[in-house]
């Protein structure tokens, strides 16, 4: 059996409304539908790898209130090792507010909660969890340092090492060295590199140490980038209603796909397809598509 996929990360509860475009700052418009969805970086990623038909291990936290027993029950419904999930006292369950426009771009505030208190003493309770899976995805809505701990536990134990380095910050070089595979956005990149246009900003990550960075476009598809490669995979022509989850359908994809032995460009491709399908759905992770779905789009949309 192929050993599980650590995902460290966050779980939230999306709010989702959705509007005929974003209201400007003190403006007050009406929107046409709400709901909520089970969300976060972390929880999205692993349910994606779940759907996929790979076993998966979280560690998080949720607070002490009923979305946290949602989150928690709804992971662990969808096959997820819910094992090192634990609620935190006195704390609100992570939540995001999520507004949708009519041609599906999103904005997002996230409110972290419980995700805020995982700490590098509860990765070590979980040593264990380390020990036995085929690779860690990290993503930054839990805090710095922690993500810089679990990276250093895995790069110890030689497991390889996903960054979504989703929602941007400035890196630490430490926790940029010990990632195998870095996923930003185009966004992201840019904010983390410091640098203002793409190739600068491939160029510094490289120098700085990066092994290998993968650019998630949109619908541009994806750009994979290591000292001797520089490769576009170009996304699957779709109809996107709602983007939300995308880059985490495709982080999801990416890890399935290595842990089954694929090659990168194989493995990108794979994620692209997944992500496709993710942004033709409403939803964070009602949006992420199960292997079935993935393997009848991959022989539809490939000549
Ligand atoms: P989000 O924050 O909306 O979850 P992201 O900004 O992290 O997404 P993107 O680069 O927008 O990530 O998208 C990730 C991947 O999803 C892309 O590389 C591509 O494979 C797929 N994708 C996104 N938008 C589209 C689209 N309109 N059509 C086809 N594929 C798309
Ligand atoms: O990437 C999408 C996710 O970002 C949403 O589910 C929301 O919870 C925010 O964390």
């Amino acid at each position: 059996m192929t050993k599980p996929v650590l995902v460290v990360g966050s779980l939230n509860m999306d709010m989702v409304v959705r509007a005929p475009r974003h209201p400007q700052v003190g403006e007050t418009i009406f929107g046409t539908f709400f709901n909520t969805y089970p969300g976060g970086k972390g929880a999205n990623q692993a349910v994606a790898i779940a759907r996929l038909g790979v076993a998966v291990t979280m560690i998080g936290k949720v607070g002490s209130d009923a979305f946290g027993s949602e989150l928690v029950r709804i992971a662990s419904d969808e096959g997820i090792n819910t094992d090192w999930i634990s609620h935190e006292p006195n704390q609100t369950s992570g939540i995001a507010l999520i507004t949708v426009s009519e041609n599906g771009q999103n904005t997002i505030v996230v409110v972290p909660g419980a995700n805020a208190y995982l700490t590098a003493s509860d990765l070590d309770s979980a040593h264990s969890a380390f020990e036995e899976a085929a690779l860690v995805v990290l993503q930054l809505e839990s805090p710095l340092e922690t993500v810089l701990h679990a990276a250093e536990l895995a790069q110890r134990i030689k497991i390889p090492v996903l960054l979504n380095p989703a929602p941007a910050q400035t890196l630490p070089l430490e926790l940029l060295q010990q990632v195998d595979i870095l996923i930003p956005n185009q966004h992201e990149l840019l904010q983390i590199s410091g640098q203002s246009e793409m190739d600068s900003a491939i160029e510094t990550l490289l120098r700085l140490g990066v092994k290998q960075l993968l650019i998630t476009l949109g619908e541009e598809g994806v750009i994979l980038a290591s000292v001797n490669q520089r490769l576009l995979i170009p996304a699957f022509k779709v109809t996107a209603i709602d983007t939300v989850a995308a880059g985490d359908a495709f982080v999801g994809a990416l890890a399935v796909a290595l842990t089954r032995g694929l090659s990168l460009k194989k493995a990108a491709q794979f994620a692209n397809a997944a992500a496709a399908i993710s942004v033709t759905r409403p939803g964070a992770q009602p949006s992420l598509p199960t292997q079935i779905e993935v393997r009848k789009f991959l022989k539809e949309h490939l000549h």
